[in-house]
């Protein structure tokens, strides 16, 4: 018996010893735990920055990423923001954790910009509003919350075409996405009718994502009739808008009027979820300062919202980063500062405006022949030019003039500089 032990025991070591021996070479030929990871495709937004970068050529252009720049081509600390910046350092504040939906004081100033101050909904608290990582966080947390406690499988719908995150983050999250048409490249403009029909036809239930105003990319927005019209057939078929407002105040100048979509669903009895960021509209890009709400008809639900949120947001980054909310808070609630806000965020709007006219009147000038006009139509930081991807290969190959694929270039990247090199550009690649 003894010896038929101490025999079995010897082979278990001999076993181990053998299994040991096979792990370890493997982990020696393999030489990482990630053999199976793929290469992945650059970012189609923020892959354009990364190949500027690269780039030596002393007149090359980024047009890619919607980041403000001033007429320098420097990036742009708005005034309002330096003030912040000076008050919070003068408070000499700690450097404590925020609550894990941020403060609320915050939370409250953000909602009030965004629905109104008189809203119903800041009135009666029917809002769950928390801080997130910029507008991206809100997007990603508002859908991931969306699929945990809303329903499964559920589709979203976007306008075609849309941010390229917005697919990315559904393809996350597993969550099944299509489109409705949006833009129409015979007229460069909204294609109402399009829309109308497309979200007649979907499913009970399901999301729709709008841009709130300045769409991006195509820089083309609903008229007010053409939003009445929407709201009307996003109730009438039980749908669920869901807004991205990356850009409020860029698209008049007017943080009011651009709210106006918004509103105008709020008012229409729809129980909108919101996105915001203060990336653009206080240039607060590396900040991460934005806000997710989720409208939820009154206070109780809101409350019962807000734990499950908060749950969601404990697991995956506790509590959001202090430094940017406390700039933007400050911002709105001193009313000095928020003047002085409103008139930066004009002149960004106003300076984008003027580049447009110039971008347009120096390819009409170099006598090209196609027509031109939906630069100066289309609004807010974005222009979709109509460039076909030869096109934009050329203007990057030749010109080192960088933009995304789809002709979308960020107007914000023009300046009285290098608009006639660039205008030069665009007349050579498409005449
Ligand atoms: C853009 O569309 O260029 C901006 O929203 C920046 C980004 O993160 O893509």
């Amino acid at each position: 018996m003894a010896h038929a032990l101490k025999k079995l025991s010897a082979q278990v070591i001999k076993n181990n010893n053998l299994e040991s021996i096979i792990s370890n070479a493997a982990v020696r030929t393999n030489s990482t735990w990630w053999g199976n990871v793929q290469m992945g495709p650059p970012d189609v937004i923020l892959g354009i920055t990364e190949a500027y970068k690269k780039d030596s050529h002393p007149q090359k252009v980024n047009l890619g990423v919607g980041a403000y720049r001033d007429d320098e081509g420097k990036p742009f600390v708005l005034p309002s923001v330096r003030k912040a910046e000076e008050i919070l350092h003068k408070k000499g504040l700690n450097h404590e954790y925020a609550p894990i939906s941020g403060e609320a004081s915050y939370t409250d100033a953000v909602a009030k910009l965004a629905f109104g101050e008189d809203s119903p909904v800041i009135k009666e608290k029917t809002n769950c509003t928390v801080q997130t990582l910029s507008g991206t966080g809100a997007l990603r947390l508002g859908l991931e919350f969306i699929t945990k406690h809303y329903a499964k499988n559920k589709e979203v719908w976007f306008p075609a075409p849309t941010w390229g995150n917005h697919p990315q983050i559904c393809n996350m999250l597993n969550l099944p996405h299509k489109k409705y048409r949006y833009f129409d490249s015979k007229t460069n403009g909204f294609d109402l009718e399009g829309a109308l029909e497309d979200i007649c036809k979907i499913p009970e239930g399901s999301i729709v994502m709008l841009h709130a105003c300045a769409h991006n990319p195509t820089g083309v927005d609903p008229k007010p009739e053409d939003w009445a019209k929407l709201s009307q057939v996003i109730r009438e078929k039980k749908l669920y808008p869901f807004f991205d407002m990356a850009y409020q105040g860029f698209a008049t100048g007017n943080v009011d009027n651009d709210a106006f979509a918004v509103r105008l669903f709020v008012k229409d009895g729809h129980q909108v979820t919101l996105a915001q960021s203060f990336a653009k509209n206080m240039g607060l890009y590396g900040e991460r300062a934005g806000a997710l709400t989720f409208l939820c008809g009154d206070a109780d639900h809101a409350a019962k919202v807000m734990s499950q949120v908060k749950i969601m947001v404990r697991t995956m980054y506790s509590n959001p980063p202090l430094y940017g909310a406390r700039l933007v808070q400050e911002i709105l609630l001193n009313p000095e500062l928020k003047q002085q806000w409103l008139v930066d965020v004009k002149s960004m709007a106003d300076r984008i405006i003027s580049m447009r006219t110039q971008l347009r009147a120096g390819i009409e000038g170099a006598g090209n022949k196609h027509p031109w006009q939906h630069i100066t139509d289309q609004i807010g930081m974005f222009c979709f030019t109509g460039l076909k991807p030869d096109q934009v290969e050329r203007l990057t190959k030749e010109f080192h003039i960088y933009l995304t694929k789809d002709g979308r270039i960020s107007v914000a990247g023009i300046s009285s500089k290098n608009v006639n090199y660039i205008a030069e550009a665009m007349h050579k690649v498409t005449c």
